[in-house]
């Protein structure tokens, strides 16, 4: 969800103005996949790197984040969202971390949607982590290393809880992935936007799933298998 400081910026408003802006995007975008049957959403709200960002930012972001999950509470225990996070959120102030630990419990059941927040997250971080653990495992003589495949790793990912990632959408004209779920985005669709994310809507977001509709996605399979495999599939 990248552009809020440049959608103030642009209008001579201070930073946090995007930022404030950029939630009513996330509650329209949420809205939306929820009604269009998007089985997962993940929001990539605060990096790992963003701690580096200015203290007052930082503070003005974890008081936006705190208020979102005051605010949307309700409209997602309603709709059946179950909210998860993934990232270091042990790095989350008390104000964050308290509302957000007792939406995730008291969500836990729900099942129509799932609706994930990128909280101090990294994607290098992420399997980072995973490898540490795979190696302890095999410390303590639990593990094989010859059994260490690419789905023991998937498993032990903070997204395992989460679908394939079918499409991954970046705002604001940026063509790179900024550790956003590296290997999770091995076979994703791509799709760049110029528009900030402020500014990013049900409109967008249709324009991109319609965008998605039209690709083909070959896994490393030929034009022809493809075509022969979706046949069998009718
Ligand atoms: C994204 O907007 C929001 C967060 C990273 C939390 P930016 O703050 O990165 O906006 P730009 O890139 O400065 O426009
Ligand atoms: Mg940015």
């Amino acid at each position: 969800m990248d552009g809020n400081g440049r959608w103030a910026l642009k209008r001579g408003l201070p930073r946090f103005e995007g930022h404030n802006r950029g939630a009513d995007s996330v509650r329209e975008v949420t809205r939306a996949c929820r009604r269009l049957g998007v089985r997962a959403l993940t929001l990539y709200a605060f990096s790992e790197q963003n701690w580096n960002r200015p203290v007052a930012e930082v503070a003005s972001l974890m008081a936006l984040l705190r208020r979102y999950l005051l605010e949307e509470r309700a409209e997602i225990m309603e709709n059946d969202i179950r909210l998860t996070t993934i990232g270091r959120t042990s790095r989350l102030p008390d104000s964050v971390a308290d509302p957000l630990q007792e939406l995730i419990r008291d969500s836990a059941g729900n099942r129509s949607m799932d609706l994930c927040l990128a909280l101090s997250y990294g994607g290098q971080e992420e399997i980072g982590d995973a490898v540490r653990r795979l190696m302890h495992q095999v410390a303590r003589g639990e593990l094989d290393p010859d059994s260490v495949d690419e789905e023991r790793i998937g498993r032990l990912l903070w997204s395992a809880h989460l679908p394939p990632l079918d499409l991954l959408i970046r705002t604001s004209g940026e063509l790179r992935l900024s550790n956003f779920m590296l290997w999770q985005a091995a076979y994703s669709e791509l799709f760049f936007t110029k528009t900030l994310w402020p500014d990013f809507g049900e409109d967008d977001l249709k324009e991109a799933l319609d965008a998605f509709r039209h690709r083909e996605r070959r896994f490393g399979r030929t034009d022809e298998q493809v075509e022969v495999l979706l046949q069998a599939n009718d």
